[in-house]
Formats: structure tokens, C-alpha cells, sequence
């Protein structure tokens, strides 16, 4: 394996080239300067799986970082999600008052932390420390110092009700009704709009700025691919271009792994030729399925399958009228799955009346099982 692949097919780890995300990253640059104030100071981001949101949020990080700011960044996937912020808020209060330099504090760093801070918090007066009051102490005091704290949470559509709940009583108090340098971005999965944002104790949340992020369009995805290799003193054919471009459809995941792939197949030239981008994604093909593919499938409801069951019967982009045919169900039911799907990253509208799987190797899958 060639070790100076300029490709990353990893979740959660930045690109070489983040392609297509400016406007999103100015969005959070120009919240984060101005204040509070700003729309987007609280923002949910949300995407399919591998569109990218995990590495936004390290980019909303690092944008508060280089101002100075402080980070706490947790996923709502890990257990006691309030407990970790405010043990984290509790740790950056700390380090502020001895004059230690801003950090990021995630997850990982709290879980060392937690069971410290747990008892020192809750003995002595006897009062427990809760989020609120963490992080409006911390928010008080960063004011002061003329600085401010970014709080992101990823995997927002795993938050249990309860602890959702009282994420939103803080932020909204500190950042919306105190006006105190705390700002927020949220990532999720679309499907955060159908389960937990449609309680209606969710205002906050609902109320929040949004930002979807959508596949790459062809221009970004030609940089996506073309830059890393370049600078990597490598060379890649205009068709082999093109190849990795439409199969990629633009999902960033996807994008990688077909890069990564395409770049292994030209072995020490570094040329790659249609013949790589070729045998590449053959290679890629696999990975999507039990990275991409098969997680989403895992997620489905019965009738959502049969949905895609039916598209799976076409060789190419399907009519929705002919799915609802063989489905035995009207065109209005139908709808429904097709929304539900597209928010899980299955499929995509491929113009008037038709739809189009996400990942095409999701067809040959689908038929393997029948
Ligand atoms: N704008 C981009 N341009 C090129 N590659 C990107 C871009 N955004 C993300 N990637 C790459 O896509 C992959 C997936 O990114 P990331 O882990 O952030 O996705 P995600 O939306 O958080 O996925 P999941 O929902 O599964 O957590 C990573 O390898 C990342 O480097
Ligand atoms: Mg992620």
C-alpha cells in the first residue's frame, strides 16, 4: 500500500480538499465574530451518512479556536450527554481561572474527568452542579475576557428526550436570553426532522439556523478529486476524472473512497488511468456497501424495503407512478416513502416523476438478496 495516498476514507477525519462547504464555513465564521446576536450563533447541520457533518463540526471547531475561543465537543451517541458538557465546562472553567491556553475538550478527554469532577461538584455544600450553571458560569466568564465557547454535539438524532431537553433550557438561556458567548452547532441525520424535532418540545431545536449539506455538485467534486492527487505530485486522466466523478455522485464519503482506490491502482506512477479509476471502484464497491449501504438498510422499516425492493426491478432511474404499481398502493402513499427515503440517503429525485438510488451499487445488492 502506498503510503503517501492523499486520500482519506475515514469517517470523522477532515479531507484533504474540503470541496463545496465555503459558504457554511463563512456562515459559522461570521456567527461566531459578530455574537449572539447572529441567526446562525445556534445551527443544526444535517446530511446523509458521509455527507460530511462530523467534518464541519471540526471545522466549526478550529474556526473557534483560532479565535481564541473555547471547544467542547461531544456526540449525543455517548452516554450521560449533559453530564459530559458540564464536566467539560467544569474542566475549561478551571484551566481559564489558572490562565491555561483555550482548548478543545471532546468525549474522549471528559471520560477521564467525569468521575473527579462528579464528586467534587456534588459534595461539600451539597449542591449539584448542572449544565445550566456550568455553562453559564463558564459563558460569564469567557464574556468577560472579551472570548467565547463553541459547544458541538454530533449525532444529535440519537439525543434521548430528556436529556434534549434540558441541552435546549441551557443554550437557549445562556446564548439566546442572556446574550452570553455561547454558541452551538448540532449534526444530524435528515431523520432528526420527523423524530426528534417534531416533538413540540423541541422549539429550540426547531428554531435553530439550518444547514443541509448536499452532494457536491460536478465542479466541486472534479476539485474534490483532482486537487489531492496534483498535490501529490500525481496525475489523473480527464476520462478517469469523469469515471470517479459520476460514480461518485457527489457524496463525499464516497468521493474518498473512490480516490483512495483509484490512486492504490496506479501504484508508484502515480498516474491514474482510466484502468485504475476502473479497477478502483471495483475496489471502492465493497467498502460502500458495509460502510454506507448496509447501515442504511439496517435503518429501514418493512415497507421502506419493499419501496426499494420494487425500484431494484428497473435497470435504470425508476417512475415513481410504476413503484406505487408494485406496490399495490395509490401514488399519495407512496410519497410518503419517498421523502422518508430520501432523508435516509437511499435514493434521490432523478427529475419529474423519478427517483434514483443514492449509491448505484445499492441495485446489484438489493437483487443478490431476493
Ligand atoms: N466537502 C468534502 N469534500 C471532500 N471530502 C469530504 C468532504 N466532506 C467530507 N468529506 C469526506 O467524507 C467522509 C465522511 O465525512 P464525515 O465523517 O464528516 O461524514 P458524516 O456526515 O459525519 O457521516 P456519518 O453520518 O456516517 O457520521 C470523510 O472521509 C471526509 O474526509
Ligand atoms: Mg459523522
Amino acid at each position: 500500500m502506498a503510503d503517501n495516498n492523499p486520500f482519506l476514507p475515514t469517517f470523522g477525519t477532515s479531507p484533504p480538499m474540503l470541496a463545496g462547504r465555503d459558504g457554511v464555513v463563512a456562515r459559522f465564521h461570521r456567527a461566531f465574530e459578530r455574537g449572539p446576536a447572529h441567526p446562525d450563533y445556534t445551527m443544526l447541520i444535517s446530511g446523509v451518512r458521509g455527507s460530511g457533518k462530523t467534518v464541519m463540526l471540526n471545522e466549526a471547531e478550529d474556526t473557534a479556536l483560532n479565535l481564541g475561543w473555547r471547544v467542547i465537543s461531544v456526540s449525543a451517541s455517548a452516554r450521560d450527554l449533559c453530564r459530559q458538557i458540564t464536566n467539560a465546562a467544569l474542566e475549561h472553567l478551571r484551566e481559564t481561572e489558572a490562565g491555561k491556553p483555550s482548548r478543545r475538550i471532546s468525549s474522549m478527554n471528559v471520560m477521564g474527568l467525569g468521575v473527579a469532577w462528579t464528586q467534587q461538584s456534588t459534595t461539600g455544600t451539597g449542591i449539584t452542579v448542572d449544565l445550566r450553571s456550568s455553562l453559564t458560569s463558564l459563558a460569564e466568564l469567557l464574556a468577560r475576557k472579551d472570548t467565547g465557547l463553541l459547544l458541538t454535539v454530533d449525532e444529535m438524532q440519537a439525543t434521548e428526550r430528556d436529556e434534549a431537553t434540558e441541552l435546549a433550557v441551557a443554550i437557549q438561556h445562556i446564548a439566546r436570553r442572556e446574550m452570553l458567548p455561547l454558541a452551538f452547532v448540532g449534526a444530524a441525520l435528515p431523520e432528526i426532522d420527523e423524530t426528534l424535532l417534531a416533538d413540540r418540545g423541541m422549539t429550540f431545536f426547531q428554531r435553530c439556523a439550518r444547514a443541509r449539506l448536499l452532494p457536491l455538485n460536478q465542479d466541486e467534486t472534479q476539485t474534490a478529486l483532482a486537487l489531492p492527487v496534483e498535490r501529490a505530485k500525481g496525475r489523473i486522466d480527464h476520462d478517469a476524472l469523469r469515471l470517479n466523478v459520476e460514480a461518485s455522485g457527489g457524496h463525499p464519503f464516497t468521493i474518498q473512497l473512490l480516490g483512495y482506490h483509484s490512486w492504490e491502482m496506479a501504484g508508484p506512477d502515480r498516474h491514474i488511468t482510466l484502468k485504475h479509476a476502473r479497477a478502483g471502484a471495483l475496489e471502492s464497491e465493497q467498502a460502500l456497501l458495509d460502510q454506507i449501504v448496509k447501515p442504511i438498510w439496517s435503518s429501514l422499516s418493512a415497507m421502506d424495503r419493499m419501496f426499494l425492493q420494487a425500484m431494484s426491478i428497473d435497470d435504470t432511474d425508476s417512475e415513481i407512478h410504476r413503484i406505487a404499481e408494485r406496490l399495490g398502493r395509490s401514488p399519495n402513499y407512496v410519497q410518503n416513502y419517498r421523502r422518508r427515503l430520501i432523508d435516509a440517503g437511499a435514493i434521490e429525485p432523478a427529475g419529474r416523476g423519478k427517483l434514483r438510488f443514492t449509491h448505484q451499487s445499492m441495485r446489484p445488492w438489493l437483487r443478490s438478496q431476493q
